[in-house]
């Protein structure tokens, strides 16, 4: 089978980038890790990129004269590995509209709780699992979802629920919500991969 040419956009540690690459190592996902890229020169996801032998970019407004100069960064970089779908894991920075219209229906996030609740500007990290207790939910989850012009309002493509237990803290539900994003973000790229999903206004169908 083609291998599904992703690149992957993160700021953080970086475990979500590393349960993907694993997953096309030991054959469960269909696809090629081709670039890494973050906004932060010290992330774990660019260590972890250089140490599986992916291209690993670091691009950030303060390199470029303009935010239209930096677009151009990341369009030139897609470009040039043919990138077909992007994956955002743990990406704090906002995509640009004029990406987001490039690569249209093939760009995803990973949301660490059920959307639409706990989403949107301010709501990444350990953020998310502390208002999820202090609101008293029995449940939180994971979200994937492309990715629209607004913060975590795009159209689903798999959730699924995590159980909130009595004595949880934020670390403690994190670490259980973690434990899915790493399976569920496989999955969701595999459907990709395997050419599955069909879009119908906000309604995803998978064949
Ligand atoms: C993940 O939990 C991801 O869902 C979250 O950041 C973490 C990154 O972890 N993303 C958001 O909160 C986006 N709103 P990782 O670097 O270990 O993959």
């Amino acid at each position: 089978m083609k291998l599904l040419r992703v690149a992957v956009l993160a700021s953080g540690t970086g475990t979500n980038l590393a349960s993907i690459l694993a997953a096309t190592q030991n054959g469960t996902l269909s696809a090629r890790v081709v670039l890494v890229v973050s906004n932060k020169v010290e992330a774990g996801a660019l260590e972890i990129a250089r140490n599986s032998n992916v291209p690993a970019l670091h691009l950030s407004r303060e390199q470029f004269e303009s935010p239209e100069d930096l677009d151009q960064a990341f369009l030139c970089a897609f470009k040039e590995q043919n990138v077909e779908l992007i994956a955002l894991a743990g990406y704090l920075k906002k995509i640009s509209s004029s990406i987001i219209r490039e690569y249209k229906h093939r760009m995803l996030n990973i949301h660490p709780a059920l959307l639409p609740s706990f989403g949107g500007k301010g709501m990444y990290g350990i953020k998310i699992h502390q208002a999820v207790l202090d609101y008293g939910c029995k449940v939180s989850g994971v979200t994937v979802h492309l990715v629209d012009e607004d913060y975590d309002s795009g159209i689903p493509i798999l959730q699924r629920c995590v159980p909130v237990e009595q004595d949880d803290r934020p670390k403690t539900l994190a670490a259980r919500v973690l434990e899915q994003e790493h399976k569920i973000y496989v999955e969701a790229l595999q459907l990709f991969a395997e050419n599955k999903i069909e879009i119908r206004g906000r309604q995803v169908v998978i064949n």
